[in-house]
């Protein structure tokens, strides 16, 4: 195989970047799949590692961090091999400064040395009402942004196809944007972190779907109540996907009249989240 991506994606952009690559990469008569961190087992990875000569990582930024399950797939990946070349990208509504580029010493620790970042805007999955941050769950207003976006990915896979190395977020204006946002985020990359997301007793029908698609298993049912444990990484995929709309964050309710950020069209969370038994969640 000639490339193969891994790809966390809270609310579906960076998957939806991910199997955009695949496309491309197709069209090149490369040979290449995408695969959610969150279904892959150490056998795969370890198999998928071996065979695919480009690997790529690929994530959302949270203010200029990576989210936690990559940084954990990332510390326990298997040992490079000869063949190998790495790829990082990630997707950001705004900016993120140095987000690809930031965790290249990690990379570095593991032998890895990283051949092309690249930063995607992608449209803003960040809905709560606390931050009153503009998003849009129009599809047409999202169909541009993405629009934009794939003329960047064709870019990014002419370069991946030809070899030519293109690093992005390592100059020091980057690295001053990244260092900049970090200090306010740096309590949420804690762990054991209190999630400010809680869901309303008095909306939540208990229909447990924030339980079957929360990629770190945070959420549980204890005494009937829905509960958020400690390993929460600020995803929003229950919040944006909860069917009542009843997860609060810091105790503030979605506005109703405005629906939640739902990825581009057709994103299902289920399909890339690991499935559960829920009777191991329930207390
Ligand atoms: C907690 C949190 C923090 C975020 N921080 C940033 C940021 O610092 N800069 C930015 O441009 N986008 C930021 N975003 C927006 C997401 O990175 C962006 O919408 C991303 O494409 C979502 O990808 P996903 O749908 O694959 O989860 C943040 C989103 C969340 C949920």
């Amino acid at each position: 195989m000639d490339v193969c991506i891994f790809y966390f994606s809270g609310t579906g952009n960076t998957k939806w970047v991910a199997d955009k690559f695949v496309e491309k990469f197709s069209y090149k008569g490369m040979d290449s799949a995408a695969h959610s961190i969150e279904l892959l087992d150490k056998a795969q990875i370890k198999n998928l590692a071996a065979e695919a000569r480009v690997l790529m990582f690929a994530y959302p930024i949270y203010g200029s961090y990576m989210p936690e399950p990559m940084k954990k797939f990332i510390d326990e990946f298997p040992p490079l091999h000869l063949h190998n070349e790495i790829a990082v990208i990630c997707t950001q509504m705004m900016f993120s400064g140095d987000g690809a580029w930031f965790y290249h010493s990690v990379f570095e620790e593991k032998g890895y040395k990283l051949k092309w970042t690249y930063h995607f805007i992608m449209p803003s999955n960040v809905s709560v009402k606390v931050f009153p941050l503009p998003y849009t769950a129009d599809q047409l207003k999202i169909k541009k942004v993405l629009a934009k976006c794939e003329h960047h990915i064709a870019k990014a896979v002419d370069n991946i196809n030809m070899n030519i190395p293109s690093i992005t977020g390592n100059s020091l204006f980057s690295y001053a944007l990244g260092l900049l946002q970090r200090p306010f985020y740096k309590k949420y990359i804690k762990r054991p972190f209190k999630s400010p997301l809680k869901a309303d007793p008095a909306e939540c029908i208990k229909c447990m779907r924030c339980i079957q698609i929360c990629p770190e298993s945070n959420i549980r049912l204890i005494d009937g109540e829905i509960v958020f444990g400690t390993e929460c990484t600020l995803c929003l995929r229950c919040y944006n996907f909860c069917p009542k709309t009843a997860i609060l964050a810091y105790g503030v309710k979605h506005n109703k009249k405005k629906p939640t950020y739902r990825g581009p069209e057709g994103f299902d969370p289920s399909l890339i989240a690991k499935r559960k038994d829920l009777m191991d969640f329930i207390e």
